[in-house]
Parts: structure tokens; sequence; C-alpha cells
């Protein structure tokens, strides 16, 4: 099941890549889209910094109320990624403190600040974290503009 969802999901991205996307929109990393993409979307790597990354990924038993542990190779594997593909300077949230959410950076809120209240609230949303509901490719690693459909 699980080989099925990657392989679907990367011929969806082929053209994406095809028409010149170029690499910040390059499809994840299969073992992350695997391991990473079961619960939410494999979230891209340059949206958190390095020490974010480290901590999450030492922390999966207690990852946000959820267990998700991996056996420590996949995990290693896993992390070596996100951290070489992180975001070079540490992405910090509205207090000024580094955070795991990708949702609570500075960033992403700013990047964010024209969906209006209402909009989040909806129960085709729900929350910030579900990226899916409006970047339509958000499940290969693709948040590219003309991608975004808000949902009623
Ligand atoms: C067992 C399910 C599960 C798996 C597997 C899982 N997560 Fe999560 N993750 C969650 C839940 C639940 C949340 C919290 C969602 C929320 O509160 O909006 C979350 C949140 C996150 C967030 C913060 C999103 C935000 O709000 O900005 C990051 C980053 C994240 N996960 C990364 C990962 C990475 C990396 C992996 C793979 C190593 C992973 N997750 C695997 C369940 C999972
Ligand atoms: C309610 C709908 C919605 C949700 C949910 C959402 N986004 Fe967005 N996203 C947008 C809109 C609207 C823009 C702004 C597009 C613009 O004008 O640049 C945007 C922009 C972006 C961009 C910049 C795209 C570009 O090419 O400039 C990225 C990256 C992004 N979002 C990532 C995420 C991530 C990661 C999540 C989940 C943690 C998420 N978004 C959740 C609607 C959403």
């Amino acid at each position: 099941m699980r080989n099925a969802i990657v392989i679907i999901s990367l011929s969806l991205a082929l053209p994406a890549a095809l028409a010149g996307e170029g690499s910040r929109k390059a499809p994840a990393d299969p073992l992350l889209q695997q391991e990473c993409g079961s619960c939410h979307v494999p979230f891209p790597p340059r949206l958190l910094g390095e020490t974010a990354w480290h901590k999450l990924m030492g922390s999966l038993d207690k990852h946000f109320g959820s267990d998700a542990t991996l056996d420590p190779k996949t995990r290693q594997a896993i992390e070596a990624y996100l951290v070489a593909n992180a975001a070079r300077q540490e992405r910090l949230g509205t207090d000024g403190q580094s955070t795991l959410r990708i949702t609570e950076t500075a960033w992403y809120q700013r990047e964010h600040d024209e969906v209006g209240r209402a909009v989040w609230q909806r129960p085709s949303i729900k929350r910030a974290s579900n990226c899916a509901a409006c970047h339509s490719q958000a499940d290969q690693g693709s948040f590219s503009e003309r991608q975004i459909h808000i949902p009623k």
C-alpha cells in the first residue's frame, strides 16, 4: 500500500519537474515521504532550521501528542536528509524563539497573512498544519503558487 502511494506520487510529480519548477520544488525524498507523509504531508526540510530538525527527530516518541518512533537507521537517514536541506538560518517563532512548528514561525505567519481568520476555521481546513487542504500538490512536497486552491 505504502509503495503504491509513493509510485503514484512520483508519477504525478513528474510534469511539475519537467515544467522547470527548479530544485526548490523537487519531490520529497522517498523515505521522508513514506515515513513522515502518512499522518500529514511530508513537510519540506527548508521550512525549519537544523536545530529544530535535530530536536524534533530526537523526540519522535513524544511527537505533538503522537508516537512517531522509527527504527534508529531510518531515523538517522531522515534526520540527515532534513538537516542537509534545512533552512540556512534557524526559523524563529513570532516570539523570537526557535520553534518545532512550521506554522508558528514568523515566516509562515507572514506568508499566509492574506488568509482570513474565518477561512482557517472552515471544516475543510480546520488547522494551519493541514497544508494539503489548500496546496493541492503538498503531498509531493510542492507548494507552488499556481497549485493553491482554497477550499470552500
Ligand atoms: C503517527 C503520526 C505521525 C507521524 C508518523 C509523523 N507525524 Fe509529524 N505530526 C503528527 C501530528 C498529530 C502533528 C500535530 C498536528 C497539529 O497539531 O496540527 C504533527 C506535526 C508535525 C510538525 C509540525 C507541523 C506544524 O504545526 O507546523 C512537523 C514539523 C512534523 N510533524 C514533522 C514530522 C516528521 C519529520 C516526521 C517523520 C520523521 C513526522 N512528522 C511523522 C503526527 C505524525
Ligand atoms: C488556508 C489555505 C492554506 C493552508 C492550510 C496552507 N497554505 Fe501555504 N499558502 C496559502 C496561500 C493563500 C499562500 C500565498 C500565495 C501567495 O500569494 O504568494 C501560501 C503560500 C505558501 C508558500 C509560498 C509559495 C510560493 O511559491 O510563494 C509556501 C512554501 C507555503 N504556503 C507552505 C505551506 C505549508 C508548509 C503549509 C502547512 C504547514 C501551508 N502552506 C498551509 C494557503 C495555504
